[in-house]
């Protein structure tokens, strides 16, 4: 660790893993559900669950990218963070806002949007505490020493990302536009601006660890930037399709989303390409699994899964059934959490001078989590697929047919399980770290 006040990612990380740990629980509340052993449905009915679990991922997924921001930004701009104190009480207004809207759920205190469910007295607090959060990075790269591509790109997402929230909190009448601009803040954060955020966090990892030029691993990264942008902004209209949005959007979606999985495939070829070419062995090998897993996870997840069901012919099909939930998973996964975990797996070495990345335990995470949730994202497809025809093709009852795919529910579970004894070994070797050690700093 170059400087102290890089130490507060740890903060960051631990939330970010227990709350990681509790989206967990969520899910595992609706796959047994699913199978009929919902003995939790008087105070967590399904809907409960199912916005407590995605929004506890937005959540930790947010606080790991700012965990990752405090870690990057002092190392990239070569100075202190601009001010601790302030970084400490962003992170507790952070948690307060968090605990608070997950407790309120449970009450239906909320929205009913999907993905935005956050109530919209909260949201004036998550908007205070994110301005908080980017004055403190931006101020800490303005009075830096360097200003590089890397925290640039990792500024630029992060400011942007907070732009975007904005339009999710105006309130229409019409459901029409109300769906319509909800898409602004969830497909251009997921299929957008959290994309510069992935590729600056790609990057700052390979740098560090292949030891190749940084010029020519930027260089990729304006590669990246310019096919997400070209793609993934038009790409909206693929959310557009049926939803009472003007007909245009059927071409204009279907073309630019198609697009979309190269600004994946691109982050994928220049992770492996950086790696192979790398003469340096990083002896942590276990980040560099993280980092390339990473890239190609979320290639498969969001490029290919996201293709699989793009196009208006097949979406008009699948639109809202478990094939989305087939996706959202390896998507969410491959690229946002899998990020999230490799940059603790390459920052905790150095925050605390230990070395654990060696052993069973952080290898076995690695492969367990990957299996589980290749296990889930299949079960996920079998059960989207037979939904689709037995219910939109053949015009089955909504809940006959949830009947009929239960038992696939079962897979479901126990590719989960096994997901989650890996995400259990992470957060065991996470503490296995134990706190920051500054103390070799200050000496
Ligand atoms: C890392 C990037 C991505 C993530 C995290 C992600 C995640 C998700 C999630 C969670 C949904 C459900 C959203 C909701 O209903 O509110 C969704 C929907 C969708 N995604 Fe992605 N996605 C990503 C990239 C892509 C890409 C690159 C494509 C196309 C090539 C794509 C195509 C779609 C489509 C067509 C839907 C709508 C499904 C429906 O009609 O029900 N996604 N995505
Ligand atoms: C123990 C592991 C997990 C289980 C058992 C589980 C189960 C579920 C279930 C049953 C649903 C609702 C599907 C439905 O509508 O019936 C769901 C939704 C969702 N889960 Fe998970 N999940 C788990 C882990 C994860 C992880 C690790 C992620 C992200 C990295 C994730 C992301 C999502 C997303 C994005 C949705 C919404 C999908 C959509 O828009 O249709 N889940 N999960
Ligand atoms: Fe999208």
């Amino acid at each position: 660790m170059k400087f102290k006040s890089q130490s507060i990612s740890w903060a960051f990380f631990a939330a970010a893993l227990g709350l990681f740990a509790l989206q967990l629980v969520y899910g595992f509340i609706m796959g047994f559900a699913r199978v009929g052993m919902d003995g939790l449905h008087e105070w967590i009915p399904f809907n409960v669950a199912r916005a407590v679990h995605t929004n506890l991922l937005v959540v930790w997924l947010i606080t790991g990218f700012m965990g990752a921001a405090y870690w990057i930004i002092p190392d990239e701009a070569d100075r202190e963070l601009w001010s601790p104190k302030l970084a400490w009480i962003q992170f507790w207004s952070l948690m307060a806002v968090g605990v608070t809207a997950v407790i309120g759920y449970h009450f239906q205190w909320w929205e009913g949007r999907k993905f935005l469910e956050i109530p919209r007295a909260l949201d004036w607090l998550v908007v205070a505490n994110v301005l908080t959060f980017l004055f403190n990075i931006l101020m800490t790269i303005w009075k830096g020493r360097h200003m590089t591509t890397t925290a640039s790109v990792l500024f630029f997402g992060l400011l942007t990302a907070a732009l975007l929230y904005l339009p999710g909190m105006i309130t229409f009448e019409s459901a029409v536009l109300d769906s319509y601009f909800r898409w602004w803040v969830v497909h251009l954060w997921v299929e957008g601006v959290w994309e510069l955020i992935l590729g600056a966090v790609l990057s700052y990892l390979l740098i560090k660890m292949t030891g190749i030029d940084r010029e020519i691993i930027e260089k990729w990264l304006y590669v990246i930037v310019g096919l997400t942008f070209l793609s993934g902004i038009l790409g909206t209209g693929h959310h557009y399709y049926y939803t009472g949005a003007p007909r245009y959007w059927l071409i204009v979606g279907g073309v630019f989303s198609a697009l979309e999985p190269l600004a994946f495939l691109g982050m994928a070829i220049y992770a492996i390409a950086m790696a192979r070419k790398g003469g340096r062995d990083h002896p942590n090998k276990v980040a560099m699994r993280w980092t390339l897993g990473c890239a190609v996870m979320s290639f498969i997840g969001a490029g290919f899964l996201g293709f699989a069901h793009t196009l208006p012919q097949v979406n008009m099909w699948t639109h809202g059934t478990l094939v989305t939930a087939m996706h959202g998973h390896m998507a969410f996964w491959g690229a946002y959490a899998m990020m999230v975990l490799a940059i603790i797996a390459y920052a905790m070495p150095q925050m605390t001078g230990r070395v654990r990345y060696r052993g069973w335990v952080a290898e076995t995470s690695f492969w367990t989590t990957n299996i589980g949730m290749a296990g889930m994202t299949g079960a996920f497809a079998v059960m989207g697929i037979a939904q689709v025809y037995l219910e939109r093709k053949s015009g089955m009852d909504f809940l006959d047919v949830q009947e009929a795919i239960e038992v696939h529910s079962w897979g479901l579970i126990l590719a989960a399980s096994l997901f989650a004894v890996g995400a259990l070994l992470f957060i065991r070797n996470f503490l296995s770290y134990g706190r920051p050690n500054t103390e070799e700093l200050a000496a």
